[in-house]
């Protein structure tokens, strides 16, 4: 049995599979090419979002049994593919999930108070206190945009500053939203109400370009926007002309439809805080999603116990 690493990961994830006893090779920034010559001589591979195992890569194996995603998003994953294949997919839902609340929060604040202008501003010895006049986020609305983990400790912190909490999330239970002092309504509502509007869903075909110049039209003009979430979730041309035009005060992204965003439409726009894709980047969720996908692979292959399954395997 040998367990392939082909992305860069916290040495725990070494700790984890010593212990159990399990060969491992670490590979990383393989090229595709290089990757589907080598990838079946093992029974499992561990990544992050750098590899990309699409059906040319996947769809031929006979021998890999498991993908181990360390973090959450599973894009990078051809699922229906490794599910004929009988190649079973986990993720780890929890062990990221702090760091990319904690740096929404941030993002929140930051936009509301101007701190990522006015550090800049004033290491050039401009002392521009009346222009970055800012909001206070306590008494304001903040809609959250799927209601998950991620969501979840978004809202909870939230509502300890004292913002009001809605979402458009359909899965939440009442018991969910009343933890979280939180009420549900429609989307359109969500993004026509809201001062503060932060994303924590999946990018699907549904939610694909949500955020465009029809419902960036229907935020109010006061308020902000922030994706932590998926690129693709919002338009990048429609947001850059929606800021540039004070359609919007002000967004944050941390995430982009091409990454890494060496080239984005994004770039320059007005207001707006431009992120690399630091959701997960703390060393507590590197270290956590790393113990937990090695930890999940190899007790699935030791002893067949399946937990965070993104397929199910006949
Ligand atoms: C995730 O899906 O876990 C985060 O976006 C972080 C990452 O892709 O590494």
């Amino acid at each position: 049995m040998k367990i392939l690493i082909s992305d860069k990961m916290s040495d725990k994830v070494e700790n984890v599979l010593n212990e159990n006893k399990i060969p491992y090779d670490i590979k990383t920034d393989l090229s595709p090419e290089q990757l589907t010559e080598i990838i079946d001589d093992y029974d499992g591979i561990l990544i992050r979002s750098a590899t990309k195992l699409k059906a040319e890569i996947i769809g031929h194996c006979k021998n890999l049994k498991v993908i181990g995603r360390a973090g959450v998003g599973v894009d990078n994953v051809d699922i229906d593919t490794a599910t004929k294949n009988k190649i079973l997919v986990m993720n780890t839902p929890l062990g990221n999930l702090e760091a990319t609340a904690e740096l929404t929060i941030g993002l929140m604040f930051s936009l509301m108070r101007h701190i990522h202008l006015a550090s800049p501003s004033t290491h050039e010895g401009k002392w521009e206190k009346s222009k970055f006049l800012g909001s206070e986020l306590k008494g304001k609305t903040l809609g959250i945009v799927g209601f998950g983990n991620i969501g979840q400790r978004v809202a909870e912190i939230a509502s300890v500053i004292g913002m009001k909490i809605i979402t458009n999330s359909a899965s939440a239970s009442d018991d969910i939203l009343s933890r979280f002092n939180a009420s549900k309504v429609s989307t359109d509502e969500l993004i026509s109400t809201s001062d503060v509007i932060s994303l924590h869903t999946k990018l699907n075909d549904e939610t694909k370009n949500m955020f465009n110049a029809t419902s960036l039209k229907s935020m109010k003009p006061s308020s902000v926007l922030i994706n932590c979430a998926r690129g693709g979730l919002i338009n990048e041309a429609d947001l850059k002309v929606a800021l540039d035009n004070d359609v919007i005060a002000a967004a944050a992204v941390d995430v982009y439809e091409t990454e890494p965003a060496t080239n984005s439409p994004l770039f320059n726009a007005k207001n707006l805080l431009l992120t690399p894709h630091l959701g997960a980047s703390s060393k507590e969720a590197q270290s956590n999603v790393a113990i937990d996908v090695a930890e999940q692979v190899a007790d699935y292959l030791l002893n067949g116990n399946i937990i965070n399954n993104i397929n199910i395997i006949e």
